[in-house]
């Protein structure tokens, strides 16, 4: 037979899905690999679910989704983003995904290289591979805070260079760009002509500083941002977010859905619409308790943390005294202490010496998972190389 799909078939795997199948299959693991809410969806908005499919919400919608949910998201734009934008600049997507794919997929011709953010979220290397694009990574550094350095990343523009993936707050990072940070990176895609994707998923969980949207400094209609409702509302599995870019690029985003997906399901985005609507104390409830899980972590951890995540769901643990290779340190912290955490290397090369944990667990697990990190690295200190799964490869 002909080979398979080669881009599909070169596609780097998550490391986060690997550490999550090993540690399926044991007993007593405390698990800080992936980045779910570990609360329900609100009531509110499972009952005006149901409600909604129960009068018959249950059709195809037309591709960019229900005019009722455009012209919420549109409400909420202004409310809560301080953007101006219409109707037609809004797609509604299957999960922010659906956004970040479709976005890419409306800006690069096959060839175009994209600049990813290393360490970042392992989605924007693997939508652009599949988009026929070339990844290019851009360095976030743990000595500038994990903020882009803009000379940095002038250096690595060429002449495909077509697209510059931003996220603020960061996954797996936690930084919150500045407002002037956020500037200067729009204006460097203006002066080099370049789109910016500008992935905002956690655009509520802010423990300090302020959410700065960077449609905010868009002159010429080249941000393309992408919102949702998984971690704002805990909806992952409702697979409903939206993109809000220039009436061209929008409308070529909903096109790519029809091939893709067609729409977003309609019973979640009737949910969105509740979602939107509600007063929103249920989200700044989320928002305070993961920051007191952030605030137990940097108590629990100390120096061993890469940074104070000032966002997100994460934190970066420096485990650079049990090895570089953050997937053996991985499968030795899985094995040894069963703590189920996510390596830094599947977030790109610099994640080496590093691992991930989610803050979005329950503060008693939490409290005992980096208990585990901390005994199991200073038995490394103690005793360096000891247990380590030095020997079993990636
Ligand atoms: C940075 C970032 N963007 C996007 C997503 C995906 O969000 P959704 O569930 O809406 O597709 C995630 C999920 O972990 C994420 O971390």
């Amino acid at each position: 037979m002909k080979p398979l799909a080669s881009i599909p078939s070169a596609m780097p795997r998550s490391g986060i899905r690997e550490v999550m199948e090993l540690a399926a299959e044991m007993v007593d693991v405390i698990h800080l690999e992936v980045g779910e809410p570990d609360v329900n969806t609100p009531d509110q908005i499972i009952d005006g679910a149901c409600a909604a499919a129960k009068a018959g919400w249950t059709k195809y919608t037309s591709n960019a989704g229900y005019p009722s949910l455009r012209a919420a998201i549109v409400r909420k734009l202004a409310t809560e983003n301080g953007l101006t934008a219409s109707a037609d600049q809004v797609v509604v997507t299957a999960g922010a995904v659906g956004a970040l794919a479709t976005g890419v997929l409306a800006v690069i011709d096959p060839g175009d290289e994209v600049l990813v953010p290393d360490p970042g979220w392992p989605n924007y290397t693997s939508i652009t591979l599949v988009a026929g694009g070339r990844p290019v990574v851009y360095p976030l550094r743990r000595d500038d805070g994990y903020l882009p350095d803009l000379a940095a990343l002038r250096s690595l523009v060429t002449t495909r260079t077509k697209l510059l993936v931003i996220n603020s707050p960061a996954n797996p990072t936690g930084a919150v760009f500045p407002e002037p940070v956020v500037r200067a990176l729009v204006e460097f895609a203006q002066e080099h002509d370049l789109y910016v994707l500008s992935d905002e998923v956690y655009e509520a969980l802010v423990f300090e500083g302020e959410h700065v949207p960077a449609a905010r400094f868009d002159r010429d209609g080249r941000v393309i941002t992408v919102f949702g409702c998984s971690k704002t509302y805990a909806m992952t599995g409702w697979r409903l977010g939206y993109g809000v870019a220039s009436p061209p690029i929008a409308e070529l985003m909903a096109k790519l859905q029809e091939p893709l997906v067609s729409c977003a399901s309609s019973v979640s985005q009737k949910a969105a619409e509740v979602a939107l609507a509600m007063d929103q104390a249920p989200v700044r409830a989320m928002r305070d308790a993961y920051r007191a899980r952030r605030d137990l972590v940097v108590a629990a951890l100390g120096p061993r943390l890469a940074s104070v995540p000032a966002g997100a769901l994460y934190a970066l643990v420096d485990v650079s005294e049990a090895g570089r290779d953050s997937y053996a340190v991985v499968r030795s912290l899985l094995a040894e202490a069963r703590v189920a955490t996510a390596p830094g290397e599947t977030f790109g090369a610099s994640g080496a010496g590093i691992v991930r944990i989610s803050i979005a667990t329950s503060p008693d697990l939490l409290a005992e998972g980096c208990r585990r990190i901390v005994a199991f690295l200073d038995r490394q200190a103690t005793h360096p190389g000891a247990g380590l799964d030095r020997a079993a490869g990636r």
